[in-house]
């Protein structure tokens, strides 16, 4: 029924450009506030919808006017929202944004809403976990409920692609088990092969040791490192000028899954994740910024395409 189901969260993104960040007691001014949709979750569904794949997204948002935003947002990428939950009690999360004139964030979330995401919520969407090909799974919902989704769709065999971010301390063994692939950052990876020098390729190495079935680890403009039964394999990067690199690793992940999803190989995946990935880095927001199909022809091209 779908290529990817997101199960993650929504968050409105109130950002502030500035000309460097504040320190602890200082005050700074920065840009005019903007408001646009992001959250993992959310960010990961427009990503995969954008690029013309069959989407779904289970979330929860408030009933406030932020709800409305993150919901027209979804809608307007394509994605089905049947699934999400509108909760009249709840605020729909917030995240507070500033980005540095070179296009690094640093990020605050209020989970509002996204805390209620039950393993309850997980169990009432079993058939639509089960009649998708790959379910996309990150860390800004209770875990309890990413460990439901993961292990619903494992009985379904219905693939698990795993973002585990924002990086927790350790992640539960059948949760590893269950990631193919696993999709880190250079700062994930580290956290959680617990190597704290070496190389991309150690990382993933230590990572598929733990039990993760495949691994991805993104390098920005270095482009990523893919482990799966092949091999490890570099993927070259594209350098590009860094507007706001705000949910850059959500459209890398949303664009792996719907090629995951259409059957191509992880590093055949993973090459094409890089170039929206890069797109996405060039314009401001998180959502706002995703490529849809029709511009993939603008994507920078890799080294060697
Ligand atoms: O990964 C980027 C996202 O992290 C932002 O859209 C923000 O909402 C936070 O969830
Ligand atoms: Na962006």
């Amino acid at each position: 029924m779908y290529d990817v189901l997101v199960v993650g969260s929504a968050n409105a993104d109130l950002t502030v450009r500035v000309e460097r960040r504040p320190g602890a007691g200082e005050t700074v001014l920065g840009t005019d506030l903007v408001e646009t949709a992001g959250g993992k979750g959310a960010n990961q569904a427009a990503a995969a919808a954008r690029l013309g794949g069959r989407t779904a997204l289970l979330a929860r948002v408030g009933g406030d006017a932020f709800g409305e935003l993150l919901l027209a947002a979804q809608r307007e990428a394509g994605t089905d929202v049947a699934p999400v939950i509108v909760d009249a009690a709840a605020r729909t999360g917030t995240a507070m944004i500033i980005v540095s004139p070179d296009g690094d964030n640093s990020i605050v979330v209020s989970p509002g809403a996204n805390a209620a995401l039950s393993p309850r919520d997980v169990a009432a969407a079993k058939d639509i976990i089960a009649a998708s090909s790959v379910v996309s799974l990150q860390l800004e919902i209770p875990m309890e409920s990413v460990r439901a989704a993961a292990a619903t769709a494992e009985d379904a065999c219905t693939r698990v692609v795993l973002n585990p971010s924002p990086a927790p301390e350790a992640l539960a063994p059948e949760l590893l088990a269950s990631a193919d692939p696993l999709v880190v950052n250079e700062h994930e990876a580290r956290q959680l092969s617990g190597l704290t020098d070496g190389k991309p390729a150690e990382w993933a190495y230590a990572l598929r040791e733990k039990g993760a079935r495949s691994v991805v680890v993104t390098l920005g403009g270095d482009g990523a490192l893919v482990l799966d039964a092949s091999g490890a394999q570099d993927v070259p990067g594209v350098r590009v000028k860094a507007v706001d690199t705000t949910g850059a690793g959500d459209a890398f992940t949303g664009a792996l899954v719907t090629r995951l999803a259409r059957g191509d190989a992880l590093p055949d995946a993973a090459r094409f994740a890089v170039r929206v990935g890069a797109a996405a880095v060039t314009r401001p927001g998180a959502q706002p910024s995703y490529p849809s199909l029709a511009e993939l022809d603008e994507l920078p091209e890799l080294p060697g395409d």
